[in-house]
């Protein structure tokens, strides 16, 4: 059967069916292709493109107006997937009019479906504004990359009491708030399965445990694209690095021996022809 976007309401009832929801990062129009050949339910133009893609040190530097060039890329690739854009840091941060001006932008420039901000308790009253707007929020707690240095460094989240207290806070204030899925990012098995079973809404875990409403990895993660730092959390399900580096070595190789381009990859000719007409 061919592909069909799926809608909010939607992916709540695969929660309540027990379905889980699948979920991975895309950043161009040709990986937004690929993820629509499959039945993975949404994509995320995650702001870890500034460390993938774009080569920074962190996801702080991120703009809008990156997010919203990557975001239609994808949109154009992948017709048939919900794509859910990221708020990058600084652009729902200092009032929630600008939270709003910037979340509509993600949607009527980006093309997005709807729009993921990082952050629980302290940023109910922003996802509440965006809602009240019209446009989906996914939520994002336990670690935020965005404000990782704040929290210790990109480590696992709600490991004691008090802050496991604090990310629960956190999901129900988002959930609260009308977000309509919340990312837990690396946050103790037990902990997503309780917020998992206490909420609504789907859960898209990530380094969050099994328990969770869904899953979602990094693309470059997931196919072995990028290893400057691997998870604990990420599997690798293919080695592309190795595969596109032996690809682009042979390329080399065969150009360096005229070996490329063969026959078969060139336009036929008459030599004689062309020089008499050339006069050379
Ligand atoms: O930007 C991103 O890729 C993310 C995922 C880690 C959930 O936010």
């Amino acid at each position: 059967m061919a592909k069909r976007k799926a809608t909010v309401p939607e992916l709540r009832r695969m929660k309540e069916q027990g379905k889980k929801i699948r979920m991975v990062t895309a950043y161009d129009y040709s990986t937004g292709v690929l993820v629509d050949q499959t039945d993975i339910e949404l994509i995320l133009v995650g702001d870890s493109l500034g460390m993938v893609v774009l080569g920074y040190e962190d996801t702080v530097s991120v703009t809008m107006e990156e997010m919203i060039h990557h975001s239609k890329a994808v949109v154009r690739g992948a017709k048939n997937t919900f794509i859910v854009t990221d708020l990058p840091f600084g652009a729902y941060h200092v009032s929630v009019s600008e939270a709003v001006h910037n979340a509509v932008r993600l949607m009527k420039e980006g093309r997005a479906d709807a729009v993921k901000l990082e952050g629980g308790v302290e940023f109910a009253g922003t996802i509440e504004a965006i809602v009240r707007a019209g446009i989906p929020v996914m939520g994002h707690i336990g670690l935020t990359p965005q404000t990782a240095s704040a929290l210790g460094g990109f480590r696992v989240q709600g490991k004691d009491l008090e802050s496991a207290r604090r990310i629960f806070a956190d999901a129900k204030a988002v959930e609260e708030a009308g977000a309509f899925a919340v990312v837990l990012e690396a946050v103790p098995a037990p902990l997503a399965k309780i917020i998992t079973e206490e909420l609504r809404i789907p859960t898209i875990g990530i380094g969050a445990g099994v328990h969770c409403d869904g899953q979602v990895l990094v693309y470059h993660d997931l196919l072995g694209l990028f290893d400057r730092f691997v998870p604990k959390f990420v599997k690798q399900y293919v080695r592309l690095d190795r595969e596109v580096v032996k690809a682009l070595q042979s390329f080399s190789d065969e150009v360096a021996a005229g070996a490329f381009p063969g026959p078969e990859h060139s336009f036929s000719g008459n030599e004689e022809e062309l020089r008499r007409a050339l006069g050379v």
